[in-house]
């Protein structure tokens, strides 16, 4: 064998060895994450009742195959988010909430909530996101994704776009969203 064919061999091993280890954290920090709330799947929309939620607890459920991250936030945590970050927010009654794809927007991971830090932060390649799910660290190029969503009472519809989530998204707000349509 070649040293030219060895040298790629040790790459492809290297590198194999990185994707099998970020996988496994990031696996790890969905699981740390994983805390199912009460919620009914229909086709194309998963209805949530956060009337149960804790404030600045991480909740996830799934839409369309994909993780959800929600968190309803306390007031302390409000008060340390920048306008920008605020406006990310879904209001339910009195209360705000972190509604947003829960997938890294460099290579799709699944970012691991670090409470006491306010902060969500990649494993897979060091991409950092605030508590509104806004990029902060590279190489995440975009917000989290926030999902189509209504409001109704205490129930978040996901996969139905309703007022609030067509003002954001008039705003430039949400990211953009790609979706496997047979999903
Ligand atoms: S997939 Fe998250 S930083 Fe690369």
């Amino acid at each position: 064998m070649s040293q030219e064919m060895k040298r790629r061999d040790a790459m492809g091993i290297a590198f194999g060895a990185c994707a099998a280890v970020g996988g496994v954290y990031a696996l790890a920090g969905m699981k740390a994450a994983w805390d199912p709330l009460p919620s009914v799947k229909a086709a194309g929309s998963t209805v949530v009742d956060v009337s149960v939620m804790e404030e600045d607890k991480l909740y996830t459920d799934k839409w369309r195959g994909k993780p959800v991250f929600i968190i309803k936030k306390s007031a302390a945590m409000v008060a340390k988010e920048s306008n920008n970050a605020k406006s990310r927010d879904v209001i339910i009654g009195d209360s705000r909430f972190l509604v947003c794809i829960g997938l890294c927007t460099h290579l799709g991971c699944i970012p691991a909530y670090k409470k006491a830090k306010n902060k969500f932060a990649c494993a897979c390649h060091g991409a950092e996101f605030d508590t509104s799910g806004i990029n902060t660290r590279l190489p995440a190029p975009l917000p989290m994704l926030i999902p189509p969503f209504k409001v109704d009472g205490n129930s978040l519809i996901l996969g139905e776009a309703g007022e609030a989530y067509n003002k954001m998204k008039e705003s430039g707000l949400l990211g953009k969203v790609e979706l496997d349509p047979k999903a």
